[in-house]
C-alpha cells in the first residue's frame, strides 16, 4: 500500500513540509510507504471550466505540461493521499487551489477518487487553518473519499521554517491523523474481497432548478 502526500507550499522544507513528514514517518511505522510530492512551486493555471476532460482519454486535463496531468494520475493509482497547504489569507494556497481544481475537476470524473482514504494538514501562524482544512477536506467530501479522524483539526501552527515543530499538540494530531489513516488503509485493504463497496447511482443534478 502507499500514500502520496502533497505540499502545497512554496517552501519545500517549511512547516507543512514537516508535518508531512512527521505523517509520513508514522505511515512509515505502520509498514506504509509514503512519497511527498512538491506541488507549491509548480508553474500551474487554474481549470478553465473547458471541459475537455469530461471526454478526453482517462479524464485527463487539456493543458499536459506543467504536471498536473501526471502527478493527478499518481494521484489516483495511490491507495490514500494527505494534502497539506499552509494558510494564506484564510485560505490555501493558491497554486495548490490552481493544482486540486484541475486534478479533481478532472480526476473525479473518472471515478478513481471514490473511497479512497484522503488526510487534509494545514500550517498557519496564527488564524485560517482551520478554514484551510475545511477548504481541503471540502474536494475529499465532494469526490466521495473517506477522512480518518484524529482528536483535533489537523492543524500546526509555526511561522518561521521549523517553528511547527514546537507545536506538541499539533504533531500529536497529526501523527494520530496518520495512524488513523493507516489504520483506514488496512481496514479497507481486509475488506475489499467480503464487503461491497457503497453503492454508486446515476447522479441527478438539478442546478437548483426545479
Ligand atoms: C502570502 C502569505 C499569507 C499568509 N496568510 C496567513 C494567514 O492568513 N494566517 C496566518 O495565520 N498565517 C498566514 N501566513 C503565514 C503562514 O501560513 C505560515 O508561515 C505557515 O507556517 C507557512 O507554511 P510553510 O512553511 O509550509 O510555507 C501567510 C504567509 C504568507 C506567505
Amino acid at each position: 500500500m502507499n500514500v502520496i502526500a502533497l505540499n502545497g507550499s512554496p517552501r519545500r522544507d517549511g512547516n507543512t513540509s514537516i508535518a508531512l513528514n512527521i505523517m509520513a514517518e508514522e505511515l512509515q511505522r505502520e509498514g506504509i510507504a509514503t512519497e511527498i510530492i512538491h506541488v507549491g512551486g509548480l508553474a500551474v493555471r487554474g481549470c478553465t471550466a473547458c471541459n475537455f476532460c469530461a471526454a478526453s482519454e482517462n479524464n485527463l486535463c487539456f493543458f499536459k505540461d506543467d504536471g498536473v496531468n501526471d502527478i493527478g494520475l499518481r494521484m489516483r493509482a495511490a491507495d490514500g493521499l494527505i494534502i497539506g497547504s499552509p494558510t494564506y489569507y484564510g485560505s490555501i494556497a493558491g497554486t495548490l487551489k490552481c493544482f486540486l481544481d484541475r486534478v479533481f475537476y478532472s480526476g473525479g470524473r473518472s471515478g478513481a477518487f471514490r473511497n479512497k482514504p484522503a488526510a487534509a494538514v494545514a500550517a498557519v501562524r496564527r488564524a485560517g487553518g482551520v478554514d484551510v482544512f475545511n477548504q481541503l477536506n471540502n474536494y475529499f467530501n465532494l469526490l466521495e473519499m473517506v477522512i480518518p479522524p484524529s482528536q483535533y483539526w489537523a492543524v500546526a501552527y509555526g511561522r518561521d521554517k521549523g517553528e511547527v515543530t514546537g507545536d506538541a499538540e499539533g504533531i500529536q494530531t497529526l501523527r494520530r491523523n496518520a495512524n488513523a489513516l493507516a489504520w483506514l488503509l488496512k481496514v479497507l485493504d481486509a475488506a475489499k474481497d467480503t464487503v461491497p463497496l457503497p453503492r454508486v447511482e446515476q447522479k441527478i443534478a438539478t442546478n437548483f432548478i426545479r
